[in-house]
């Protein structure tokens, strides 16, 4: 029993993963629904062998610390790590594992949803209809932009950016994207998509979906300028990371019909506080980060953060290591 690796679970997950971490460790187990506060956190993963965090719990050099030199895994239950100081686990020797993969359908899923939603106004119909506002059909009532056959621009055209493209092709629509740089004709040819510029994606794109990492270069890549470059009749949908857009500039286009409407599963901060402008606009349509919120998937973001957690704590290669930086 003593020879059991320690570990603490800042979050209950799906058994997928619980059941095989309580099988091989003494397992510390945050059970509550809100995450740790910072000072339990430091004080739970002291002398642990292993975490297991999610993307609300900020991993850095006071929580190395903190955790004390026995750490050799931080298994993050997310594909984004942008909770994570990378560099500073890399110069403890201390590897990180993520989940990437399996939430890329249920991701792109949501990603597809909201831009239906924003474009086709259902949570305002919904209101509307609740509210008792329903009187007759309309002939004005409502109207939104047509998706099918629409352009959409992708921003990031990783795995989630490419199956949200796929959704695209069964629209009939036109697809573009942005990336740190134009990808190989192998994997963009599928699907048709046409490589440009930032500023030309969002001039040309009807429906832009932002699909970046969070880092320095891509916080708030959507801004009061890059805003101003977008079509009046554009729809913007965020399943990325909140800081990925200026949300204060996102309001002000939002409020002054410079874009025509949003749909966000994620904000900065989150939860977005209840007097945050956005709240209170109609074409702003946000979700509480759930883009990745099925069973399906989230057992096997539980399976895979486990694999990871168990493989670090053996000292083995983790199954799916977020690269070390440079
Ligand atoms: C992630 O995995 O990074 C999502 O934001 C949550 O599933």
């Amino acid at each position: 029993m003593a020879d059991r690796p320690r570990v603490f679970v800042s979050r209950v997950i799906p058994d997928d993963g619980l059941e095989a971490i309580r099988e091989v460790c003494e397992m510390d187990l945050w059970e509550r629904d809100l995450p740790p506060p910072r000072d339990e956190l430091l004080r739970r993963v002291a002398g642990c062998d292993g975490v297991l965090t999610l993307l609300t719990d900020r991993v850095d050099d006071e929580f190395l610390d903190a955790a004390g030199k026995k750490l050799r895994v931080v298994s993050n239950y997310a594909v984004g790590f942008d909770n994570i100081d990378v560099a500073a686990c890399a110069r403890r020797g201390i590897p990180v594992g993520n989940t990437p993969g399996v939430l890329t359908d249920t991701t792109a899923d949501l990603a597809w949803a909201l831009l239906m939603a924003a474009a086709r106004r259902l949570p305002e119909g919904d209101r509307y209809v609740r509210a008792g506002n329903w009187k007759t059909w309309g002939p004005l009532l409502l109207l939104g932009p047509d998706v099918h056959g629409a352009t959409i621009g992708i921003v990031g055209f990783g795995r989630i950016g490419q199956a949200v493209a796929r959704r695209a092709q069964g629209f009939g629509m036109e697809i573009l994207y942005h990336d740190v740089q134009e990808l190989p004709r192998d994997v963009t040819e599928p699907f048709g998509a046409t490589f440009l510029p930032l500023e030309d994606l969002l001039a040309r794109s009807d429906f832009v979906s932002l699909h970046v990492n969070l880092s320095e270069v891509t916080r708030h890549l959507i801004n009061a300028e890059t805003l101003s470059w977008m079509k009046p009749t554009a729809v913007l949908v965020n399943t990325s990371r909140g800081p990925v857009v200026d949300q204060r500039a996102l309001a002000d286009a939002l409020r002054n019909g410079v874009i025509w409407a949003a749909g966000l599963d994620v904000t900065d901060p989150e939860p977005i506080p209840m007097d945050d402008p956005l709240v209170g606009l109609d074409n702003c349509l946000i979700v509480p980060h759930i883009a990745s919120a099925s069973p399906a998937t989230r057992g096997k973001m539980a399976a895979m953060a486990a694999a990871n957690l168990l493989a670090g704590v053996r000292g083995e290669p983790l199954p799916t290591q977020v690269p070390p930086p440079a």
